[in-house]
């Protein structure tokens, strides 16, 4: 698969085989994370591996829904700690390249993922409750949560936008 058809055919996977991913793999997810571009080259993320089933409860519970996360045989949590970042603007960014890295490696290994949100500035409290659970530091945020796994569905097919409704040329 080359980089365009792994970007283009990449899509959320909510159903995995009950297998685990073996720690190469893992590795190899993280460093994609790792090599994403960021701010002022500040590399500020922190990446925690999750696969305990009390701590997906927690996170199930604080979403208020994702139940298939309960299946995932591994759960990334995707945060930034501000102590390494020169600037508070950016970090939300950065992370987020980090996780697409993430979800497109996960899709060139035939893993299949999910991206989870976890921070809504207009509802902290789901930020919060999952943040105790992981025991960080408060220097360190959580941005998103990438469900991964063996897939065990095909992805559902999804309405696109048309090319004519996104683009513009020189100004809108
Ligand atoms: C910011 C953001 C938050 C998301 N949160 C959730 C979520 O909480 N639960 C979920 O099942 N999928 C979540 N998704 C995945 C989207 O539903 C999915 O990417 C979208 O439907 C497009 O489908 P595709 O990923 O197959 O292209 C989220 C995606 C993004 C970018």
């Amino acid at each position: 698969m080359d980089a365009l058809e792994c970007i283009n055919s990449r899509r959320s996977i909510r159903k995995y085989k009950n297998k685990t991913i073996p720690s190469g793999i893992v590795r190899k997810l993280i460093i994609a994370g790792m090599n994403a571009p960021s701010a002022y080259n500040s590399q500020p993320w922190i990446f925690i591996l999750i696969k305990n089933q009390k701590t997906k409860n927690i996170i199930i519970e604080a979403k208020g829904g994702s139940q298939f996360i309960m299946k995932a045989p591994l759960i990334i949590a995707c945060c930034y700690d501000e102590n390494k970042s020169p600037d508070k603007y950016h970090n939300i960014e950065n992370v987020s390249l980090a996780a697409e890295n993430i979800l497109l490696a996960a899709h060139v290994l035939r893993l299949g993922a999910c991206y989870i949100g976890a921070f809504d500035p207009e509802n902290l409290k789901v930020e919060k409750k999952i943040s105790e659970a992981l025991n960080l530091p408060k220097n360190v945020h959580l941005v998103s949560l990438i469900s991964i796994g063996y897939p065990d569905e095909l992805p559902k097919s999804k309405k696109m936008k048309k090319y004519s409704e996104v683009i513009r040329i020189e100004h809108y």
